[in-house]
């Protein structure tokens, strides 16, 4: 998406007239920046600030508050790993461990290709298919350290 894209989308958010003010749609429009670039950068909360006349310093702190939403640079794919009660009881620092494992990064760090980032989650609401990881949207659940390899290799990656 380019910059004009983006700033065209959060025009069409506004005309939705779903929130009721403009400063209600800080999120929404920080959502789609983050769908569609590789982070949130400096240009697109100025754009967010321009179209809502939502102070600057208000989107950066909305977009640096939220663990979703990435101010930095984040691979293709963005590996969550719910590190909370019901994941950790169920092993999720052992899914965690094997991916820094398989992937070569350590956890917050992204795959030298850029494909992967890698982060250490607060619960999804997915507790009861703990330990519970994400993929950008996809959501799986139950995982065995023993699947991983599968699952990286339905988002391309090259290992064994
Ligand atoms: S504790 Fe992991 S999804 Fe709730």
């Amino acid at each position: 998406m380019t910059y004009d894209e983006f700033r065209e989308e959060v025009r069409k958010l506004k005309e939705e007239g779903k929130y009721p003010s403009l400063k209600s749609y800080t999120l929404p429009a920080l959502w789609i920046a983050e769908k569609n670039f590789p982070c949130i950068d400096h240009e697109v909360m100025r754009i967010i600030s321009s179209e809502l006349g939502v102070p600057l310093v208000e989107v950066e702190e909305a977009a640096r508050f939220y663990a979703m939403f990435h101010t930095e640079r984040k691979g293709k794919y963005v590996i969550r790993v719910c590190t909370n009660l019901s994941c950790m009881l169920n092993g999720s620092y052992s899914l965690l461990e094997e991916l820094e494992r398989l992937l070569g990064v350590k956890v917050g760090e992204t795959t030298k290709d850029g494909l992967f980032t890698l982060e250490e989650y607060e619960c999804m609401g997915l507790c009861d298919g703990a330990p519970a990881i994400t993929v950008n949207e996809e959501r799986f659940l139950k995982v065995k350290k023993e699947e991983l390899p599968t699952i990286l290799k339905k988002f391309g990656w090259k290992g064994d």
